[in-house]
């Protein structure tokens, strides 16, 4: 959500801000702009659309070394030129670009405009040009810090002055931004992914942090002037990891790459000779790991059911009690944090607007909360306790589908290390262990089935409604089968616990609606079939997700098998073939799967 890129060093930055903004595309926009500044003076240039479409509005003579850029995605007004950042002041000195949103942005236009200024956006951003351009402070510095105390809310900013081209500001509060180090020639970014293929010397700013950058070098301070000293450090993100290689779409790119990601995760984290995992990254030793009473994930839509997984996989293996909950839900309830609970905050970007603050919310009340976090050094990642990197390399594509997957391995792993130090027996830790090492090569058995899962998602292919049914273990991943339908798709799905379907959804059973099943080769496998029953003497298409010892025979339905495994790690494979069946469905229905509609790849407002 929103993409901030600067440069300040020895090249045209006009360029380098364009890859940089293409590289933030995945991030979710509907605008795009840069500012530049030339010999004769800032240069705006903005679109509307994609970042190619701003390419093309650039004039071939915008030269100059100094420059920042914004991908938009419109929460004050519309996708339109005049909200596009970047934003000016009246004299059009004074540039911003901003992630985030102002809280008090009405009272602050409504006080600029008595004072006469004319305001030109919707948006928020536009205050923060006109009141550095009238802040009476000295340097860019003093009046940036200025400005920052009128404003309260969340954003990252990066700030130029055509009077001082030799600099560019910037500040965070509750939106990432990093800034990158290179030799004469410093970059600004939302994301590492903006700057990897300049330089892989990062520093993350924090909260409350600030920056000067010139093209020597950077000062790092608080808003009441305190140097915080920052140092870079290097990010292990290869530029190769952001190609898309021969794929027509960064989604297929990462539903297939898992297998291969997938044992890179469990390398070296598995410990055959204790029948445990290793995950030093928790920094909790084996005698508090033993006190904690509860497990409780806490994460945003697709992150949020794979919570739910974990949740069953923690019962099921430590005899933990344990649930998951929306974090967007969490934070704003009042939660009761109790000290013998671990929480752990599940998110890909580790960006999330909603479990960041359901972090902080947590440990403000001493509560412990770890992470299962993908991008390492993200804002969620150092904010908790410790924490389980996913290292499933950079998701591109909005819909998340590999991380999900090292997300449910990330709980398997926690949930074996919980059950190794209570009662799970050597035995049972080892059948973990096993299964977990074959999942690799069973994600490749189910990614070899794609020309049957293509088969049967032609079935579902504009149908008016979809269900998608499973339970228990099951359920979450019904629930992440259709949110991935509907992300990608446009078709509506609804999941239901199988075992709910005649308390009510019965009724809209028809040849029209369709169900995907999820049935795995568990305890429940007979009332599993029993609904499938149910379903199909009332007229209704069944796709049954399921393993090649389940007997279906008489059943009037449609079959995708996965490999059968490990009871508890069934759910990997099951969500596997669901991403594969979203897909086909997607790619059938000619949608745009990698930006679907109205969809952010990082939600980092609340
Ligand atoms: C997944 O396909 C979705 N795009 C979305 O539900 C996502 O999982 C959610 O917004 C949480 O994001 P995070 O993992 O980056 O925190």
């Amino acid at each position: 959500m929103c993409g901030i890129v600067g440069y300040i060093g020895q090249s045209q930055a006009a360029p380098i801000l364009i890859e940089g903004l293409t590289q933030l595309e995945y991030r979710g926009y509907d605008s795009a702009g840069v500012a530049v500044i030339t010999s004769k003076g800032p240069r705006v240039v903005r679109a509307v659309g994609r970042v190619r479409d701003l390419e093309a509005a650039m004039p071939k003579t915008l030269r100059g070394t100094t420059g920042i850029g914004h991908t938009r995605w419109a929460t004050h007004g519309p996708a339109t030129l005049e909200n596009a950042h970047p934003h000016a002041s009246e004299d059009g000195r004074i540039l911003v670009v901003h992630n985030g949103i102002i809280d008090n942005a009405a009272d602050l236009r409504a006080q600029l405009s008595s004072a006469g200024v004319r305001l030109t956006s919707d948006t928020d951003t536009e205050v923060i040009a006109h009141l550095v351009s009238r802040s009476t402070a000295g340097s860019l510095e003093d009046r940036v810090i200025d400005v920052l105390t009128r404003l309260t809310g969340t954003y990252a900013i990066a700030v130029v002055d055509a009077d001082a081209p030799d600099r560019i500001v910037v500040a965070r509060q509750g939106s990432p931004l990093i800034l990158g180090v290179g030799e004469h020639e410093m970059f600004v970014g939302s994301d590492a992914s903006a700057l990897v293929r300049h330089t892989s010397s990062i520093v993350h700013l924090d909260d409350g942090e600030m920056a000067a950058i010139t093209a020597d070098g950077f000062r790092t301070f608080t808003m009441d002037r305190r140097e915080t000293g920052k140092v870079p450090e290097r990010v292990a993100l290869d530029a190769a990891d952001l190609e898309i290689g021969g794929h027509d779409t960064y989604l297929h790119k990462e539903i297939f790459e898992q297998p291969e990601s997938l044992a890179r995760m469990l390398s070296g984290r598995l410990d055959e000779r204790f029948a445990t995992a290793r995950l030093d990254g928790l920094g909790i030793d084996p005698r508090e790991l033993r006190g904690f009473k509860r497990v409780k994930a806490i994460g945003c839509g697709s992150a949020y059911y794979v919570g739910q997984m974990g949740a069953s996989m923690i019962e099921d293996l430590a005899r933990i009690p344990a649930d998951a909950e929306a974090a967007s839900e969490f934070r704003y309830r009042n939660p009761i944090i109790e000290p013998d609970t671990l929480y752990v905050a599940v998110s890909q970007s580790g960006e999330t607007a909603d479990t960041l603050f359901a972090v902080r919310e947590i440990q403000r009340k001493g509560g412990r909360v770890v992470g299962l976090v993908n991008v390492v050094g993200s804002t969620i990642a150092r904010q908790c306790d410790g924490g389980i990197y996913l290292h499933a390399g950079p998701e591109i594509s909005v819909a998340s589908t590999k991380v999900l997957t090292h997300m449910a391995v990330g709980f398997a792993m926690l949930a074996l290390t919980l059950g190794r130090v209570r009662d799970l027996s050597y035995a049972d830790g080892a059948r973990i262990i096993a299964g977990l090492k074959s999942l690799p090569e069973q994600v490749q058995q189910v990614l070899d089935t794609d020309d049957e899962i293509a088969g049967a998602a032609a079935s579902l292919v504009g149908a008016e409604s979809l269900f998608f049914v499973g339970r228990v273990r099951g359920y979450p991943v019904a629930r992440e089968g259709a949110q991935k339908l509907k992300e990608i798709t446009y078709q509506h799905a609804e999941a239901y616990q199988t075992s709910e379907l005649k308390h009510g959804p019965l009724a809209l059973i028809s040849t029209s609606m369709p169900t995907v099943a999820v049935v795995p080769n568990d305890e429940l496998v007979d009332r599993n079939i029993g609904a499938l029953q149910e379903i199909s003497a009332r007229g209704g298409r069944v796709l049954a997700l399921t393993h090649e010892g389940v007997n279906l025979d008489g059943l009037d339905v449609q079959r995708i098998n996965v490999p059968d495994g490990e009871v508890e790690l069934q759910v990997v494979l099951l969500t596997v073939a669901l991403q594969l069946l979203a897909y086909h469905v997607a790619t059938q229905l000619g949608r745009d799967i990698d930006r679907p509609r109205n969809l952010a790849k990082s939600v980092t407002v609340e």
